[in-house]
């Protein structure tokens, strides 16, 4: 019954933008990868040759300084992310073909093969510029290293490139009172040598780029602007240290993160290519490839992926890619997501209360083809699922399977019993997949949500229950559950770039191997195999613990964002001498008594024996300790704090504790033989 109906024979490379090498997997990253791999995974099953590589993106100031802070080597930091990383992608069922990190001895050869090439075709110029300097760190700060007074509306704290409260951009030079966010110095100003990548020498070839058709209207809109607004030379240069690869034959220099970063997507390929013997580097890069190479981004780095990227695969004799797909941010019920509110999930905490194929047939139940910011509302999420996959794609299988398994021994019946209707399931495979090759993922599951309604009505109707009961009705009860079965395979043969998982048990429950064409095929006289529950309903109480444990994780002591935001160093504060530690008076305390706080959400009320006096000091153990718990315990306190007052009453000093934070905070505790009031050194 196969009839080729379509054409496959298109050698296609994907790219998803890489991830940072300094903190783990959140859902915004995820929206990203599963668009991408929906596609991919899409192109695959439809026959078409169809690679898909990542990395980790392990270089720059932020990464350098979080190795730092850890006390560990950068390498040893990067490896144990990416396989973080790793694990958290193959759980999603990501399908990569390689992953692999931009700290790589192919990154670095085809870097400076890059650079190399643009420097001798005269694309590279050095130029001093000058730039703050941390005095005690001996290193240039990046703009979000550097904080001070906002130089419009004077507020205090506010990073070197804009303003939180006003909005004011500026540079890291105009700040008041800056002081360095690494070490707390005063910054200076000193010059440096740096190198340029002449981006306007790219002007036209840009322009023509734009025109040859398959970026996305939103994105060939935002390049007119910038060719409008004239393009920059662009600082590839970084001074010593940095974590990256050093400038061919300029010691001191390294390469900007981002000049290297798009190139991962080269070596990771290269790295690729490598361990498979039929397949060439050349055939996808070269500058006559005719392969298709796509980067799917997030909105945010279009400006790298549209100008920068093209323009130095131009001026270094590589193809440009057949476009760049950027899609938007996720909001979680409708706001950013937000650590008070526990959405700022990471990947892990999710995939430690849902299924993962939960998520990926919601977001793909809201992509379109456009850079609209896509909201996941948990209420709704758990709707769609429990409506559509469960109670009418899954459904229609457990209505069906058991009387094939009882009554026929796992056979499906010889014939259809409604041809017309399975010919306009089969019909919907070409809308169904001109709509996953546009990226209109909401237009195919639309679709495909349509087709299972009908397949709904057509078990209601035919009621294969209640012609059970009835005499002389067998072969009509075989003939009406092998249609629901044929219906149910063909939606799941549309649905498997979405839901791999539950495709695959499917296709062990039909007996049966998917290819887009197999749509065009029947099983009639096929024998399949006992049904298993393929799909449970969302259980709401899990999104209820995992926003809690989201609420945890992110205030752990690492407050700060663990996501691709530009910087996530807590600062080490500034140095003090012996004596300012030596002012800091530690004693033993006995905690006499431990009570909840009325109104308080994370304190409670300790009063502290230190022998000689007994002290009040509200302490936000609350999230850890239960009051009782820690009646009778000994820990340490600063005794010389000067009282605060605070809204519950007077706070007169404070206990150690250590830890990451929500349940895992610790009190310090002496050993038993310590008494009361005992100084701490
Ligand atoms: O914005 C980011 O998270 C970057 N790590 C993306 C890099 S994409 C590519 F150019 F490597
Ligand atoms: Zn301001």
């Amino acid at each position: 019954m196969a009839a080729s109906t379509h054409e496959n024979n298109r050698r296609i490379l994907v790219t998803n933008a890489l991830p940072y090498a300094n903190g783990p997997i959140h859902i915004g990253h995820l929206l990203g990868y599963i668009q991408a791999d929906i596609w991919v995974r899409f192109q695959r099953l439809y026959g078409n040759e169809c690679h898909f590589v990542c990395a980790d993106d392990a270089h720059g100031t932020p990464i350098m300084l979080k190795a730092q802070q850890l006390g560990i080597a950068p390498e040893d930091m990067i490896a144990d992310m990416n396989a973080a990383h790793q694990r958290d992608f193959a759980d999603f069922s990501v399908s990569f073909d390689n992953y692999y990190s931009t700290h790589s001895p192919e990154n670095q050869e085809l870097a400076n093969l890059i650079y190399t090439r643009l420097r001798e075709a005269g694309h590279i110029h050095t130029r001093t510029i000058e730039q703050l300097f941390d005095p005690e760190k001996e290193m240039f700060l990046p703009d979000r290293f550097v904080k001070g007074e906002c130089p419009d509306c004077g507020a205090e704290d506010q990073y070197g490139d804009n303003c939180d409260v006003c909005g004011a951009t500026y540079s890291p030079v105009d700040l008041k009172n800056p002081r360095s966010a690494v070490s707390g110095a005063v910054p200076e100003l000193r010059e440096s040598e740096h190198y340029f990548f002449d981006l306007p020498a790219f002007g036209d070839m840009l322009k023509a780029w734009t025109r040859s058709g398959s970026l996305q209207s939103e994105m060939a809109n935002k390049l007119s602007e910038w060719f409008e607004q004239g393009l920059q030379q662009w600082d590839i240069s970084r001074d010593k240290p940095y974590f990256g690869f050093e400038i061919p034959d300029a010691p001191g220099k390294y390469f900007y993160v981002w000049l290297d970063a798009p190139i991962g997507y080269m070596s990771s390929f290269k790295n690729y290519c490598d361990k498979r013997d039929d397949l060439n580097f050349g055939d996808f890069w070269d500058k006559d490839s005719n392969a298709e190479v796509y980067h799917f981004i997030g909105k945010d780095i279009i400006y790298f992926h549209s100008l920068f990227w093209p323009a130095m695969l131009s001026g270094a004799d590589f193809r440009q890619p057949t476009s760049v797909w950027a899609h938007g941010f996720i909001t979680v019920n409708g706001t950013k997501m937000s650590k008070s509110k526990g959405t700022f999930i990471m990947a892990r905490t999710y995939l430690e209360h849902l299924d993962p194929e939960y998520l990926r047939y919601y977001f793909a139940a809201k992509l379109s083809s456009r850079i609209d910011d896509l909201d996941l509302n948990l209420t709704d999420f758990a709707q769609r699922v429990n409506s559509d996959l469960v109670g009418k794609v899954v459904n229609i299988a457990s209505r069906c399977a058991g009387f094939i398994s009882k009554k026929f021994d796992g056979m499906l019946s010889d014939r259809i019993d409604d041809p017309a209707m399975l010919a306009d399931f089969q019909a919907a495979a070409k809308d169904i997949a001109q709509a996953y090759e546009t990226r209109e993922f909401s237009r195919a599951m639309r679709e495909i949500m349509k087709l299972a309604d009908r397949a709904n009505e057509y078990i209601a109707v035919k009621e294969p229950w209640q012609l059970a009961k009835q005499e002389g009705k067998t072969q009509e009860v075989q003939d009406v559950c092998s249609m629901g079965i044929h219906l149910f395979r063909l939606l799941m043969i549309y649905l498997t770039p979405v839901v791999p998982k539950l495709a695959n048990d499917s296709q062990a429950f039909l007996n049966d191997t998917f290819t887009w064409e197999s749509a065009q095929t029947t099983l009639t006289g096929h024998k399949i195999n006992k049904f298993k529950a393929l799909m449970q309903r969302v259980p709401t109480e899990k999104i209820e613990s995992m926003l809690e444990a989201s609420k945890e994780n992110n205030t752990a002591a690492t407050s700060k964002p663990v996501s691709s935001s530009k910087t996530d160093i807590e600062p080490i504060a500034a140095e003090i001498e012996f004596d300012d530690f030596a002012n800091v008076d530690l004693r033993v305390a006995k905690i006499v008594n431990a009570e909840h706080v009325e109104g308080a959400d994370k304190l409670i009320k300790l009063t502290l024996d230190i022998g000689s006096e007994q002290r009040q000091v509200f302490a936000g153990l609350k999230s850890a300790y239960k009051p009782e718990d820690l009646i009778g315990q000994l820990t340490v306190m600063v005794a010389n704090l000067k009282p605060r007052k605070m809204r519950f009453g007077m706070s007169e000093g404070m206990v150690l504790a250590a830890g990451p934070g929500g349940k895992e905070i610790y009190i310090l505790n002496p050993h038993d033989g310590a008494q009361p009031g005992q100084r701490v050194m």
